[in-house]
C-alpha cells in the first residue's frame, strides 16, 4: 500500500487536551501538527491582532482582529479571561468527493474576550491545521445582547511580501464571471483590471475589493490563498485593497449600508489562509472542508455522482435554438427523447432540459414574476409525463432547470411547489441560475414595502441559496447553482450542494468572439484560485471547436469570429482537473457520435478515492492525478497555457505491483489550440510506478490518460 493511502487509512483517532489553567498574558501561540504553520495572538491596549508564520518565515504580519457592532464593544479594550486549548485527529468519509476519506488533523485555540467597559465577552477561536489556518469570533448569548447589527469586520490581512495576485475583482457587474488578472498585491484596482483584462466601465459602486479565493505566490514559491469557510447568516467576504501589501475584510453591505444582521449567539464563518510550499500543495487543501459541519441529511442514496448531456449549447453556443418558444424552441418533447436516447445509449446519467418552463418567452432576463414565470408549468412543446417515463424507461434522469433571472422573491415563493414538481416527476438534479443581476440589483421588499437592491453576495443572498438548497434537500434534489454565492464548503453539511459554476465557464467561449472568450491560460488559473473551493460546472467537451456558431437561429450563416481556445485533448484533460461529482458533456450529440475520443468522456468517473495534484504552475500548467472511487483505474489530466511545454511525470502514484494499460489522448506534437486543435492521436502503451512519462503540451494543448490495470 502507498503511503498516502496508510494516512488515509489510519485508524480514526481522535484525543482532546483541554487546559483552562494557562497564563492569561498574550502573546498566545498556537502551531500546526506538524509545527510548520504557527500563529500568535497578542493585545496591544485592548486591540486584538494576529500573525502567521510558515517554516519560521513571516507570512501574514501583525494584523487587527474584532467586529464592530451596533450595540456592544468587540474590537477594542478588550482582555483575556479565559484560555483552552484541544487538539483532534480524526478522519471523516465524504458522501461524494476529490477523496473519500478526509483527514482533520489541527490544534485550536479558544479566547474568550471580555470587554472592560460594558463586560460583553466575545470567544475568538483558531484552528491551525498543516494546510492552513481558520479563526472565527463567536459572540455567545449573554445578557443584554440578542439581535445586533455588524457595521463593520476589522479583520485584516497585512501580507508580509507585496507578491504576484491572481484575482478578479469584487462588487463588479458581472459577480465571479471574469478572467483573472495578475499584479502585485499592491497594485490591485479596478483601473488596472480593466488595463490587463477587461474594460470595466460602468458605475464604481462599492470599493477596490476583490473576490476570495484570493492567491498569491512569494518569491520563495510559498503559495497563499485566503478565503472564507461555512458562510451561513452572514456576508461574504471579499478584500478590500489599500495600495500596499495589506488587504482589510470588506463585508458585501446590506442596502442601508449595515453589513450583517444577526443575534446572539452568533458565529461568523471562518477566516481562513490556506499555505503551501507549492501551488500543488493549495489544490491538495481541505482544509475549507475541515471547517465546515459534518453531514446534516441522514440519507444520502439519492444523492448520485454522475454525467450529462444537454439541450444547452446548441443555445448558449451553436446559437441554433431558443429557450424560448417559436420555431426554433430547444426544449421539444421529441427533441428531448433524442438526446435521451443519445444518453442512454452512452452510459450518461442525464440530460439537462432548459427552456422546459413557461415563463422564458420575453421574461426570464428581466422582469418575470409570479405565475408567468413558473418552475412548475411546463412549456406548451414539452411533454413532461412523456418525458418523465420515456426517460425512466432509459434509465436517465432528467436535469430540470430553474433560471430564477434573479427575481428572488417570486422564485421563493414558488420553491416548495417547484421541488415538489421535481420529486413528482422524478427530477433528481435541478440546475438554478441568477442571470442579470448587474451584481447589485436584487429586488428585495423590506418590511416597510419599499424595494431594496441587494449585492448578489450580501447577506440576502448567502440566506436565499441557504434556503433553496434545504428546500431541495427535503424533497430529495441535488442542486447546480449557476450564478452562486461562492462555495465556502457548505455540500460537507448538505451534499446534495453537488456543483456551481462561480467562475467564468465554457459558455463565455460560446457567446463571446475571440476577443473576448475565455483565454488558454484560464483553466490553469482556475485550480489555484476558484477551485480551491472547488467543485465547478465548467461544461467541458466541445468537440467541435472551430465553426460551431451561427448569427442566429434563423440565419444559417456560420459566425467565424467565435473559437473555442482550446483542443480536443485539453478539453477530455479538464474532466480530470476540473472537479465535479456531476460533470457535462456540453457539445451536441452529433460531434460525439462515431468519434473515438469520445470514450474518454464515457470512461471518466466523477467520484474518486484519492486526487493528486502532481505537477503545477498557476497560470501555467497543471497535471492532476486521481482514482476511480469504484475501480482500480487511474486517470491524468495535464493542461497548459498559451505555452507548448515538455514534462516529465513519475507514475509513482500506481500501484507497484501492478502493470498497467495507459490509454492516451494526446495533441499532435506541433498542434495546439491555433493549428489543428482538433485533431487527436490516441495510442496505448504499457506502464507501471516507475515509469517515468514524458508528455508535450503544445500551446494551449492538453492530455488525458486512462491508467487499467492488467489482467
Ligand atoms: C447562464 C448560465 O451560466 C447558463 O448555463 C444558462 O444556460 C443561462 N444562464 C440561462 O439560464
Ligand atoms: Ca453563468
Amino acid at each position: 500500500m502507498k503511503n498516502f493511502q496508510k494516512i488515509f487509512y489510519s485508524i480514526f483517532a481522535i484525543y482532546v487536551f483541554s487546559c483552562s489553567s494557562e497564563n492569561l498574558d498574550a502573546p498566545f501561540k498556537v502551531s500546526s501538527p506538524n509545527n510548520s504553520l504557527i500563529a500568535t495572538v497578542s493585545l496591544d491596549s485592548g486591540l486584538p491582532y494576529y500573525s502567521l508564520t510558515f517554516n519560521g518565515t513571516p507570512i501574514v504580519d501583525r494584523s487587527r482582529l474584532g467586529i464592530k457592532t451596533d450595540k456592544l464593544i468587540f474590537s477594542d479594550q478588550l482582555e483575556v479571561i479565559k484560555v483552552k486549548r484541544r487538539s483532534k485527529d480524526k478522519s471523516w468519509k465524504q458522501v461524494w468527493g476529490e477523496q473519500k476519506i478526509i483527514r482533520d488533523n489541527h490544534n485550536e485555540l479558544e479566547l474568550t474576550l471580555l470587554c472592560k467597559v460594558e463586560k460583553n465577552k466575545m470567544i475568538l477561536r483558531f484552528k491551525i491545521f498543516d494546510d492552513g489556518i481558520g479563526f472565527r469570533y463567536e459572540v455567545p448569548r449573554q445578557n443584554q445582547l440578542s439581535e445586533f447589527t455588524i457595521l463593520d469586520e476589522l479583520t485584516e490581512f497585512n501580507l508580509s511580501e507585496d507578491s504576484p495576485s491572481w484575482w478578479i475583482p469584487a462588487y463588479a457587474y458581472r459577480r465571479y464571471e471574469f478572467l483573472y488578472a495578475k499584479t502585485l498585491i499592491s497594485e490591485i484596482s479596478r483601473d488596472k483590471f480593466s488595463e490587463l483584462v477587461e474594460n470595466l466601465n460602468g458605475p464604481r459602486i462599492g470599493p477596490e475589493a476583490v473576490q476570495t479565493p484570493f492567491t498569491t505566490q512569494r518569491k520563495d514559491g510559498t503559495v497563499v490563498t485566503i478565503h472564507e469557510a461555512n458562510l451561513a447568516n452572514y456576508s461574504s467576504m471579499a478584500l478590500k485593497a489599500t495600495g500596499t501589501k495589506n488587504l482589510e475584510c470588506d463585508l458585501f453591505p446590506w442596502s442601508d449600508g449595515t453589513k450583517v444582521k444577526t443575534s446572539a449567539p452568533m458565529k461568523s464563518p471562518w477566516r481562513t489562509i490556506i499555505v503551501g510550499a507549492s501551488p500543488s500543495d493549495i489544490v491538495m487543501s481541505t482544509l475549507t472542508l475541515n471547517l465546515n459541519e459534518p453531514n446534516k441529511l441522514s440519507n444520502t442514496s439519492w444523492i448520485e455522482p454522475g454525467k450529462y448531456i444537454g439541450i444547452w449549447w446548441e443555445m448558449i453556443g451553436t446559437n441554433q435554438s431558443t429557450w424560448g418558444s417559436g420555431p426554433h424552441h430547444g426544449a421539444k418533447t421529441e427533441k428531448v427523447m433524442k438526446y435521451i436516447d443519445f444518453g442512454s445509449e452512452h452510459g450518461f446519467d442525464g440530460v439537462l432540459v432548459e427552456g422546459w418552463n413557461n415563463g422564458w418567452d420575453q421574461n426570464w432576463c428581466c422582469n418575470g414574476e409570479g405565475e408567468d414565470f413558473g418552475f412548475y408549468h411546463p412549456h406548451p412543446d414539452f411533454d413532461h409525463k412523456l418525458v418523465r417515463n420515456y426517460a425512466k424507461e432509459k434509465n436517465i434522469r432528467i436535469v430540470g432547470h430553474h433560471e430564477t433571472g434573479t427575481q428572488i422573491e417570486n422564485y421563493e415563493s414558488q420553491l416548495d411547489s417547484a421541488f415538489a414538481y421535481c420529486k413528482r416527476n422524478g427530477i433528481r438534479v435541478v440546475k438554478t441560475g441568477y442571470v442579470n443581476d448587474g451584481s447589485k440589483n436584487i429586488k428585495r421588499t423590506g418590511a416597510d414595502g419599499k424595494i431594496y437592491k441587494e449585492w448578489h453576495h450580501g447577506q440576502y443572498m448567502v440566506e436565499h441559496f441557504r434556503k433553496v438548497l434545504e428546500t431541495a434537500a427535503k424533497y430529495e434534489v441535488s442542486i447546480v447553482v449557476h450564478e452562486p454565492i461562492k462555495d465556502t464548503g457548505l455540500r460537507r453539511t448538505y451534499p446534495n450542494m453537488v456543483s456551481r459554476e462561480g467562475a467564468r465557464g465554457q459558455e463565455f467561449n460560446g457567446f463571446m468572439g475571440i476577443n473576448d472568450n475565455n483565454k488558454p491560460n484560464h483553466t490553469t488559473i482556475l485550480p489555484f484560485t476558484r477551485l480551491v473551493s472547488s467543485p465547478m460546472d465548467y461544461t467541458s467537451g466541445i468537440f467541435n471547436l472551430t465553426e460551431y456558431r451561427y448569427f442566429a437561429p434563423d440565419n444559417r450563416k456560420i459566425n467565424l469570429n467565435h473559437q473555442i481556445p482550446s483542443t480536443i485533448s485539453k478539453e477530455l484533460a479538464l474532466y480530470v482537473v476540473i472537479y465535479a461529482p456531476i460533470q457535462m458533456a456540453a457539445d451536441l450529440p452529433e460531434n460525439y457520435t462515431g468519434h473515438p475520443a469520445f470514450q474518454f468522456i464515457k470512461d471518466v468517473p466523477t467520484d474518486w478515492e484519492h486526487s493528486i495534484c502532481v505537477d503545477g504552475e498557476i497560470g501555467e500548467h497543471i497535471t492532476m492525478v486521481r482514482k476511480d472511487i469504484a475501480s482500480d483505474d487511474w486517470y491524468l489530466g495535464s493542461i497548459s497555457n498559451e505555452k507548448g511545454r515538455e514534462l516529465l511525470i513519475s507514475l509513482s502514484f500506481l500501484d507497484s505491483d501492478k502493470k498497467y494499460n495507459a490509454t492516451i489522448y494526446r495533441d499532435p506534437e506541433s498542434g495546439g489550440w491555433k493549428k489543428r486543435p482538433e485533431e487527436v492521436v490516441i495510442e496505448n502503451r504499457y506502464v507501471d510506478s516507475s515509469t517515468e512519462l514524458n508528455i508535450i503540451l503544445p500551446p494551449g494543448g492538453g492530455q488525458a490518460i486512462r491508467f487499467t490495470p492488467e489482467g
